[in-house]
């Protein structure tokens, strides 16, 4: 049976591309960058031009880029970095942060801050004038996702970052979900922090980056050898570096058409489904969404029953977020949009990629109605 992965918001296939890089630089070129030697230099000089291609995506320089392990490490870094170095005990967030900021939050409310967390509308959407109310003397940070990664809604940013800035507040994103499927060009935009990570972009798992803008000192959270201009000690991942750097070179060169390729599947998803199974709501903004995320709550359905049926027929798709999937809970994010806890319960997050096919989506299409069928006949809640 062919798999049909549609489960790219928690990750993604390496680009075969990508893998070829990466395996060049575990067999062949796996000197620590560290070293004097030529192998040393060969890998540092790699690293380097990897930064160069991660920083053009998103239109930083290249001194402001740090490597991390990941998004979550990115988000620690950004969040934990800022308040060593800043005064403030304030921090404003959202309620529907992907647990890397949310749980640091949590964190550091038992540490002395006080965070605000700002509510979202019916389509997630953060309200700027609610965030502009929240700033007070002794706010210093403020971190806003760039795109939920599990209704796909995107935040207004730009106008956020204008906001925070004209307070004095520094301001980070977590653009995890968000790079690779819009343009972003952090300066334009206005941003002093952003997070990405290599695994959504089809590069390997357990690398990321941090854009720090010049203009921001951050402190490290990890304290070591002193690499990465001191920000992030610890041996460079040199494969995983490579790999995130050649994901962000094919981007650059080929994320137009693979935004309007995946947009075209999500939005044939949405609209079939829309339109044939009644009874079913879309999760999300309707039109500010992620090109590749389609969430549905159907009724009477519940989502993990759902997720199970459509494994046993070869296609991936999750609850909520990746890494809430294996709880119980209702979803934060859909509950912050005011769904109930049945209606989150009964959500699905269908998302995308580049080497999705129309094909699969129609067979996803076909198979789909099918399962909310029978799972409706054995509810008790369903009703006709
Ligand atoms: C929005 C967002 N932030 C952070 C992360 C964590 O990234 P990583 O898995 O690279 O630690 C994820 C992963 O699901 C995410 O979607």
């Amino acid at each position: 049976m062919e798999y049909i992965y549609l489960d790219n918001a928690a990750t993604t296939k390496v680009d075969p591309r990508v893998k070829k890089v990466v395996e060049d630089f575990l067999s062949e070129c796996y000197g620590n960058p560290s070293s004097l030697h030529k192998m040393g230099r060969d890998s540092a000089h790699a690293v380097d031009e990897a930064r160069v291609k991660i920083a053009a995506l998103i239109g930083a320089k290249e001194d402001e880029i740090i490597f991390t392990s990941g998004g979550t490490e990115s988000d620690n870094l950004a969040i934990k970095g800022i308040l060593e170095k800043n005064e403030g005990k304030h921090i404003i967030t959202t309620t529907i942060e992907h647990p890397a900021i949310y749980n640091t939050c949590k964190y550091l409310e038992k540490h002395g801050y006080e965070v605000t967390y700002l509510p979202v509308d019916e389509f997630g959407m953060v309200d700027p004038t609610d965030f502009e109310n929240e700033i007070k003397e002794d706010t210093v940070l403020a971190s806003v996702i760039y795109a939920s990664n599990e209704i796909g809604t995107i935040e207004p940013v730009k106008e956020l970052a204008a906001i925070a800035h004209d307070h004095d507040v520094l301001f980070h994103t977590d653009a995890v979900q968000a790079v690779g499927k819009m343009d972003i060009d952090v300066h334009k935009i206005g941003i002093d922090m952003l997070s990405l990570s290599g695994h959504k972009i089809h590069a390997p798992k357990g690398v990321g980056a941090l854009y720090v803008s010049n203009d921001v000192k951050l402190a490290p959270i990890l304290h070591g050898g002193g690499h990465e201009r001191g920000i992030r000690s610890g041996t460079e991942n040199v494969p995983g570096i490579i790999g995130l750097g050649k994901a962000c070179e094919l981007l650059r060169t080929e994320m137009a058409g693979d935004i309007s390729h995946m947009k075209g599947l999500r939005d044939r998803l949405i609209s079939n489904i829309t339109e044939n199974i009644d009874k079913v709501k879309l999760n999300g903004h309707p039109t500010k969404r992620l090109p590749n995320n389609a969430n549905f709550s159907f009724d009477a359905v519940e989502g993990e029953s759902f997720v199970l049926h459509l494994d046993g027929k070869g296609i991936a798709a999750s609850t909520g977020s990746a890494c809430s999937s294996t709880e119980l809970k209702p979803s934060r994010t859909l509950m912050a949009t005011g769904c109930g806890e049945v209606e989150a319960h009964s959500s699905v997050r269908l998302t995308l990629c580049k080497f999705n096919t129309v094909e699969e989506i129609d067979k996803t299409l076909e198979i789909i109605p099918e399962i909310v069928n029978n799972l409706r006949m054995m509810s008790p809640l369903w009703e006709e």
